[in-house]
């Protein structure tokens, strides 16, 4: 297809590809996640998944797209001969990518909010701060959190509308690697904290008896989350991949980096909750009760602290336009819209279904308690469409390609302009029967003990 955009380099499509993946998943998951989940255990099923499920499902993500240069749905439509099961399984996606945008664009709004407190110096100066008070306010005040949410869900459409090269690889080339020195200087900061013995122990000395089903889930869930994957984000991004580039050295580099960032940003959240005396269970709220304070502990926070804000919701965005990307293309390819429409529309209506999740942290009684339910919206939107729809979506795609499409197929396209997969035989392994089997014995591990139990 001549004017399917396409990235202009290799590296070009490494830091797009790890802009995706870098974002609010490393920064503000990661740490509540683990916070939550019992620390180091965590980590460790973590790293396990990213290994043996993330990783490979990657690589075949970015080869489904890359060889039929489509969207999910109409990748598993060419791909499957038009049957109409594996289409499902695109409609899936399609609908984990309106779903996950409109929530991730939530939490966004959150730190462009942060950032304006930080910017108006609320957090200078000021001891004994209660920063649980501070959030709860913020989060609590309706006109605010909708509108940031609508501020986020705006940028966003602007750059995906500009197209992949102009708007996604340009955020990406020069502030990743900023954002990473910051990263560096705030996680000296934090372990030199008095009282950062206890944090470090938790994240770094595992207590097995933690693991459980449960914690196995959350774990696969942030490894596929951090990592883009189970909702066609990188088949979409290997819809715009030439076929010299090297697809699994590209998917290593965007795993290691992702990778990296968590574990870095773990070290700047971890040591400082329990120097602040805060909860490591606190839930979504965590990463905004600790970093003001810790900024507050260091020479220039005041920079520090706007400067890394900046940065966050830079890496936020370019991974809101790869999940807004998904729906577009979806758009475009199948349903012949301008692309100024696709995004138009998604966009819209991922503000309406957004509205309830931005309005469950105490600016709406009824989206906050939901009645006979006992929790807000928010959590069971980013439970669904999170860990359980992605989940689902990495599932087929390990079956897709292991046992419909095949291994040699996938290999072929792989090493098409005499690019060397030197662990075809590991990899294969690993989709086939690694990936899918775990998968789906987590959760029906989940199931039975949580449903039926
Ligand atoms: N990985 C991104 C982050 O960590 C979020 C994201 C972008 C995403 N595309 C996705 C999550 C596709 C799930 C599926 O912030």
């Amino acid at each position: 297809m001549a004017t399917r955009g396409s990235w202009s380099s290799k590296t070009g499509f490494i830091l797009a590809g790890a802009g995706s993946a870098v974002g609010l998943g490393a920064i503000w998951r990661f740490p509540y996640v683990t916070g939550a989940n019992g620390g180091a255990v965590f980590v460790i099923a973590f790293l396990v998944c990213c290994f043996f499920i993330g990783y490979p499902v990657m690589v075949a993500e970015l080869t489904l797209g890359r060889n039929t240069e489509k969207n999910p749905v109409g990748m598993f439509n060419k791909l499957s001969g038009g049957k109409l099961r594996w289409k499902l399984v695109g409609g899936l996606m399609l609908l984990s990518g309106f779903t996950i945008f409109a929530w991730y664009s939530v939490i966004a709004g959150w730190v462009v909010g942060y950032l304006y407190k930080t910017a108006m110096g609320q957090f200078q100066n000021v001891q004994n701060l209660d920063t649980n008070q501070v959030f709860a306010e913020f989060v609590s005040n309706p006109l605010t959190v909708t509108f940031l949410h609508a501020l986020v869900i705006f940028m966003t459409s602007f750059v995906v509308y500009r197209g992949v090269k102009g708007g996604i690889e340009l955020l990406s080339k020069w502030l990743m690697p900023l954002l990473f020195v910051l990263l560096i200087l705030l996680a000296i900061r934090s372990v030199t904290l008095p009282g950062a013995t206890e944090g470090l122990r938790f994240y770094l000395m595992p207590d097995f008896s933690k693991l459980n089903g449960q914690m196995i889930l959350a774990a696969m869930g942030q490894a596929l989350f951090s990592l883009s994957l189970g909702m066609g984000t990188m088949i979409t991004y290997g819809s715009y991949l030439s076929k010299r580039e090297n697809i699994p050295a590209s998917a290593f580099w965007i795993t290691f980096f992702e990778i990296l960032v968590c574990l870095t940003t773990g070290f700047v959240i971890m040591p400082a909750v329990s120097a602040m005396g805060k909860d490591f269970a606190s839930g979504p709220e965590l990463i905004f009760v600790v970093l003001p304070s810790v900024f507050g502990e260091m020479p220039g926070g005041y920079l520090f602290g706007v400067g890394f804000f900046i940065l966050i919701i830079i890496a936020a965005l370019t991974s809101t336009v790869s999940i807004l990307e998904v729906p577009a293309a979806y758009f475009v390819d199948e349903k012949n819209w301008t692309r100024k429409k696709a995004v138009t529309v998604v966009a819209v209506v991922a503000y309406v279904i957004g509205t309830p999740a931005a309005m469950a942290s105490g600016a709406s009684e009824f989206w906050t308690n939901l009645p006979g339910i006992g929790t807000d919206f928010f959590t069971i939107m980013s439970t669904a469409f999170g860990d359980v729809s992605l989940s689902i979506g990495a599932f087929f795609v390990a079956i897709f390609v292991g046992w419909h499409w095949g291994v040699g197929r996938a290999a072929d396209e792989i090493e098409s302009n005499g690019n060397s997969f030197a662990i075809k035989r590991i990899w294969g392994f690993l989709i086939r029967y690694v990936a899918p089997i775990t998968i789906f014995i987590v959760f029906a591990h989940v199931i039975w003990t949580q449903v039926l139990g």
